[in-house]
């Protein structure tokens, strides 16, 4: 089945086209031809995302993204058999601007619209890498971007349960933040990881310990925006600070947190197969960190996606969509944007 997938959660115009075959039990996918167009450049001087410039940008490039992904995936409208469209979590003026456009073009071809989460979508990216053979149940889910993070396990693609999350800011946010009070460009995760691995290089290292949040806390729930404030402090009150050496601690206190956390959801949750999707699993220092785990926990398959489809993209789109399809819900019905869309 041939899926065209289409992202506008946030500051990403994302279209793909994917091959998608088997069964839940047996997913495989092959992505035939994609394109991206990032607002990166236009949010900067805000900070962050500007929601009515996101949904301008979105309106001008989403046409146009769409005829490069069908132009490189060399596929003709008439192959595209269902259409998925992320409809949150997100912004809303930004998901609207992708509903519309995937409903009018199921109108015109006659085909189904399947509505995305986009978590969901973070979930599947894992499974875009072609040695994978099967994905084995219970899986836990670890779940890092700009506006989440959390813990999901799943017995099963029908039954998930949220376990923990951020009860303040998301761990991508907290990057974001320290990277602005460091005075780097948004977005300050890659800035942060890039100084991180520098200072490693050079044996660079801060004597002062941010805090590791909610570390000893029974349950699997985060909180980053304490660590945020010591770093506000600890700028405030150093006369003379080292970037690198800040930025490599904040990146190790986030590294231990999210390491503690997810093995403490192991040995109460004794998941097959862990899953860690979203954004800021572009770190190359926490992806190492979470490979490493291997080593203690060899019956555990760890999964991260690749590099490219770490952040916002619409291949895990079309794949979550066809998840999605295959669950065999009602589908069909008119979609909406859902701003704060739950995991069901
Ligand atoms: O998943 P994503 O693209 O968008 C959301 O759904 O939010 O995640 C974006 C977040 C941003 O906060 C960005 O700073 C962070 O991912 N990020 C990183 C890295 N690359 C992106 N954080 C840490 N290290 C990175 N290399
Ligand atoms: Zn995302």
């Amino acid at each position: 089945m041939i899926i065209l997938g289409i992202e506008t959660s946030c500051d990403e115009t994302a279209v793909s086209i994917v091959k998608a075959e088997g069964g839940l039990e047996s997913l495989s996918f092959k992505v035939l031809g994609s394109a991206v167009n990032s607002q990166v450049k236009i949010h900067e001087q805000y900070g962050g995302v500007f929601p009515a410039l996101a949904k301008r940008e979105h309106i001008k490039n989403l046409p146009l993204v769409f005829q490069q992904a069908l132009t490189s995936a060399r596929t003709k409208e008439s192959e595209i058999e269902i259409i998925a469209v992320t409809v949150g979590p997100g912004l809303e003026p930004a998901l609207w601007v992708g509903i519309t456009f995937a409903e009018k073009l199921g109108k015109k071809w006659g085909v189904l619209v399947v509505g995305v989460n986009h978590m969901e979508g973070h979930i599947a990216s894992v499974l875009l890498n072609s040695k994978l053979q099967a994905l084995i149940f219970p899986v836990l889910a670890l779940l890092i971007s700009g506006g989440h993070t959390e813990l999901i396990f799943l017995k099963s693609w029908t039954e998930k349960e949220k376990i923990g999350e951020t009860q303040d800011d998301a761990v991508g946010e907290a990057f974001d933040k320290v990277a602005r009070m460091l005075g780097l460009p948004y977005p300050g995760g890659p800035e942060i990881s890039k100084l991180a691995e520098e200072a490693r290089e050079k044996n660079i290292s801060l004597e002062t310990k941010f805090p590791r949040p909610m570390i000893h806390s029974k349950d699997f729930n985060f909180s980053f925006s304490g660590l945020k404030t010591a770093v506000l402090y600890f700028l405030r009150d150093e006369k003379e600070t080292n970037k690198l050496a800040v930025a490599r601690e904040f990146e190790d206190a986030v590294i231990e947190t999210l390491i503690s956390k997810t093995k403490a959801a192991i040995k109460e949750y004794l998941p097959k197969t862990l899953i860690i999707g979203g954004g800021v699993i572009a770190n190359k220092a926490l992806r190492e960190n979470f490979l490493n785990l291997k080593e203690s926990y060899s019956e555990i398959e760890i999964l991260i996606p690749e590099k490219s489809l770490t952040t916002d993209n619409a291949t895990m789109i079309a794949a979550a969509g066809y998840i999605e399809y295959l669950r065999d819900k009602k589908l069909g019905g008119e979609l909406k944007a859902q701003g704060n869309l739950k995991m069901d």
